[in-house]
């Protein structure tokens, strides 16, 4: 069983697309049962006495065009308790690497990495917080993950 925390900053947009994404891929893989798949922001912005905002409409809108539902995903906050529940902390960019690394108190298994690096073009995920394009952050998002999903079939 890998466990698998994506992060973001805000948990609103790009990780939550990243948890839907990977975990429809692995149940259409048949390969559900080999995998925890969570996701959480670096920030505390969206989290409002323990309760977390909804995933942002226009990533929820992306989403629903390609056939996927957000279900009743609302925004956490990672913890240094999150460190030993999972396997992989896998950020959408740099900022997430470093705060993750923070939070966690630091990386001493090697467990955080970027989503890109699963990809022949390794770096940061499109931001559609910034930029407006959900489309072209769907298409980063789902490169990695088929990426991550196709290493973890060779471990
Ligand atoms: P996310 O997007 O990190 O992909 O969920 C963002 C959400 C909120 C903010 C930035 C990015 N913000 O600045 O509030």
């Amino acid at each position: 069983m890998k466990r698998i925390m994506f992060i973001c900053l805000g948990n609103i947009c790009r990780s939550p697309m990243a948890e839907i994404i990977f975990r429809d891929m692995a149940e259409k893989a048949g390969r559900s049962d080999e995998f925890v798949i969570a996701s959480s922001a670096t920030s505390n912005e969206n989290v409002w006495n323990g309760i977390g905002a909804e995933v942002y409409p226009p990533a929820k809108k992306i989403l629903a065009k390609h056939g996927l539902s957000v279900g009743n995903k609302r925004a956490v906050q990672l913890t240094a308790a999150d460190y030993g529940k999972y396997d992989l902390f896998v950020c959408m960019d740099k900022n997430n690497v470093r705060n993750a690394s923070r939070i966690l108190g630091g990386d001493k298994d090697g467990k955080i990495c970027m989503l890109m690096d699963f990809t022949n073009r390794p770096g940061d995920v499109s931001d559609p917080w910034y930029t407006g394009d959900f489309e072209t952050a769907y298409n980063d998002i789902y490169e990695g993950c088929k990426g991550l999903l196709e290493q973890e079939t060779r471990l």
